[in-house]
């Protein structure tokens, strides 16, 4: 367990639940059970994802499976729920908001493990739509950022119809942050090579894309490259995928849909009233787009 959470991560779902604690006038002391309850939950998904992802590295150390054995992984990422729950409960809130909390939590972690579902199913399919993109991240990594961001609100005091707001601004950034996780994975620094995504098969935006605008040939080849096993996949496999990225735009268009995605975010909350935390709210939305992490 030490070993996961050394790691670290950006804690980025926990700055949006203070965050928007605080955006309700509330200190932002109150949110912390919650924010590392939710970054606990966090880390189960990871330590879980890596072994169905088949990935050896994460945050630029061994993950966990590979590290510990698929045994501890397994049993290792289980523990993070109970943690969670008794970060909620051990907190100083009153029964009904824990209540709302746990609900809330559970809502989340629900659309999550369904986003991962089919995140692993669209992989048996050569004819992904956009459509199936988009449920797919809004719910695997969406319903984190909202259960963060509806949490830190629900704490703080937010009336229903800003909760109803945060959720939607959750939801459109999460979809974002996952964009932008997908190409850097491509071309940035995820503290592992990069690649894997198209080692593992996975059907992201840039391949939707990529697929339409391709040749016959280029699709099937394309596919075919993804179809294929990890081990079997070359460097230059992955080279000529990402080539067809560029050559297609495939790249640009998934980096403006991230862009548009965040703007759609942030009109969901301009009409809170104005306040440092609105304004920090505004600033983590950016990063979810433009992040190098
Ligand atoms: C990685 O999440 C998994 C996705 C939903 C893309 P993060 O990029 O927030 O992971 P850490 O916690 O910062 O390592
Ligand atoms: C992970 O998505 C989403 C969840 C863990 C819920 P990815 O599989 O893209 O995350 P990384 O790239 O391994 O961090
Ligand atoms: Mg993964
Ligand atoms: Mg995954
Ligand atoms: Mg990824």
């Amino acid at each position: 367990m030490a070993y996961q959470v050394a790691t670290g991560g950006k804690r980025i779902r926990a700055a949006l639940c203070v965050v928007s604690c605080e955006l309700f006038g509330t200190p932002y002391v109150e949110s912390l059970s919650f924010a590392a309850a939710i970054e606990h939950i966090h880390n189960l998904t990871l330590v879980h994802d890596d072994i169905a992802d088949g990935d050896a590295r994460r945050r630029a150390r061994p993950s966990m499976w590979k590290q510990y054995g698929i045994a501890h992984a397994i049993n290792i990422g289980d523990v993070f729920v109970p943690l969670a729950t008794e970060a909620i409960l051990d907190a100083e809130y009153p029964d009904s908001l824990k209540l709302r909390l746990l609900a809330l939590s559970a809502e989340q972690a629900l659309d999550m493990v369904e986003g991962q579902n089919l995140d692993l199913n669209l992989r048996q399919s050569d004819a992904v739509g956009y459509e199936h993109y988009f449920e797919c991240a809004s719910k695997k990594t969406g319903a984190f950022l909202a259960m963060a961001t509806v949490g830190g609100g629900l704490i703080g005091g937010a009336p229903e119809a800003d909760l109803k707001r945060l959720r939607e601004f959750a939801c459109l950034g999460g979809v974002s942050f996952q964009i932008r996780d997908d190409l850097l994975d491509m071309e940035g620094d995820k503290g592992r090579a990069p690649g894997s995504d198209i080692l593992e098969g996975k059907r992201t935006l840039m391949v939707i894309h990529a697929a339409r605008l391709a040749t016959v040939w280029e699709r099937r080849r394309l596919y075919a490259i993804l179809n294929r096993p990890r081990e079997s996949t070359s460097g230059a496999d992955v080279a000529w995928a990402w080539q067809l990225f560029r050559k297609t735009g495939a790249d640009e268009y998934a980096a403006r849909t991230a862009t548009d995605l965040v703007d759609r975010a942030c009109e969901q909350i301009l009409d809170l009233p104005e306040s440092v935390a609105k304004y920090r709210l505004l600033r983590l939305a950016r990063y979810l787009s433009g992040r190098r992490h």
